[in-house]
């Protein structure tokens, strides 16, 4: 794995310099657009971004040739979001964890139980007046975001044994993404994070140099993280959507008719990738199964009840985000998730800004 990685790495500074000195045409004058991210070539996201491929290449062939490039090929999602910006590529995918520290307004989705459900969740990321807002904050970074993509649900796995109550964190090392609210999260939990990029995961798995990590059923089996990982917990203590971003300057080059045209292969990367996002889940816990990773259900109450003061920590200092919050509590409402553990509960609670102003001077 670690000289897959290293290959990888290889591969990715030649892939750069033949994008750098291509330039964007090719030789019948199309227009190359090159789309990255971090997930195998059967990943959902991956499945979603080759529908999208032949979609442009289908209604637009004679003017754009879509590339996409898997597996951290353009670097990891910190790389690939610099390229996007400065347009030496055109999009990548990007989880929402990382894209706060370019705009404050994604931090919102970072926070823990915030959702009720997956229903909630879902209904709340397809909702563009809550959304727009935050796709469109990052215009003076030189990006948008064009559409969201479902990573599922972020669980604790570990080496040594199952979490199934927060003090179980403590005295773990547990690799987060690289977002000042996960580190805090960790913090409350008891444990102590360790953020680095996803593509290093693995390998500091293997040498213990980290103790577990969290994140949906799918890195056990397409990044490996099962072979060394046996105890996976249900504790659902986030739903982290990831986010395709597109270079500002390619975007506003297209006419109207070409926008159109994109704007539906957009749609159907979602449509296609949360298709297969569905199976992709059942097949990932199966196959972890046969790997021999066992799944528990945690009581989630013990979890959410130590995380939860972050909600306040965070709407406090970023006021800009209490409209969301409060839409998302109309969401938790009328999708309040099934009874038992395996959604998660938030206490719906309305939040109004010169009350987090209010707590914030206290
Ligand atoms: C998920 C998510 C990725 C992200 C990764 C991580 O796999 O889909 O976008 O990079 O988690 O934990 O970093």
């Amino acid at each position: 794995m670690h000289r897959i990685r290293k290959l990888l790495s290889i591969v990715c500074v030649f892939a750069l310099s033949m994008i750098v000195f291509s330039g964007c045409g090719t030789e019948s004058g199309k227009r190359i657009v090159r789309i990255g991210h971090n997930q195998s070539t059967s990943h959902p996201t991956h499945l979603g971004l080759v529908a999208f491929q032949d979609f442009i290449n289908e209604k637009l062939g004679d003017e754009f040739q879509v590339e996409v490039y898997p597996s951290e090929l353009l670097g990891s999602q910190n790389n690939m979001v610099q390229l996007t910006q400065t347009g030496a590529i055109d999009f990548c995918v990007a989880s929402n964890a990382i894209l706060d520290t370019f705009s404050k307004n994604y931090e919102i989705f970072n926070l823990p139980y915030l959702f009720s459900s997956t229903e909630s969740y879902h209904h709340v990321m397809d909702d563009k007046e809550v959304t727009s807002k935050i796709f469109d904050s990052t215009s003076q970074a030189g990006f948008t975001a064009v559409t969201w993509l479902d990573a599922g649900t972020r669980n604790f796995y570990t080496v040594s044994k199952f979490i199934e109550k927060p003090e179980d964190l403590k005295g773990l090392k547990i690799r987060v993404q690289q977002s000042p609210i996960n580190v805090r999260m960790m913090q409350l939990f008891g444990g102590s994070a360790t953020p680095m990029g996803f593509g290093e995961v693995y390998t500091a798995l293997q040498s213990k140099i980290i103790d577990g990590a969290e994140n949906n059923e799918l890195a056990l089996t397409d990044n490996g993280h099962g072979d060394v990982c046996k105890y996976y917990s249900y504790d659902m203590h986030q739903m982290i959507p990831d986010i395709l971003i597109g270079n500002n300057e390619f975007l506003n080059s297209l006419t109207d008719d070409q926008r159109a045209i994109f704007e539906e292969g957009f749609e159907l990367i979602n449509k296609v990738q949360r298709e297969e996002w569905e199976k992709g889940v059942e097949e990932a816990k199966k196959k972890a199964e046969a790997m021999g990773v066992e799944f528990i259900y945690s009581d989630i109450k013990p979890f959410e009840e130590v995380v939860k003061p972050l909600h306040e920590e965070i709407l406090s200092k970023n006021p800009a985000i209490v409209e969301t919050y409060n839409a998302i509590q109309e969401y938790n409402v009328l999708y309040p998730g099934k009874s038992g553990n395996t959604e998660t509960k938030v206490e719906n609670k309305e939040v109004s800004v010169s009350e987090v102003q209010e707590g914030d001077a206290e």
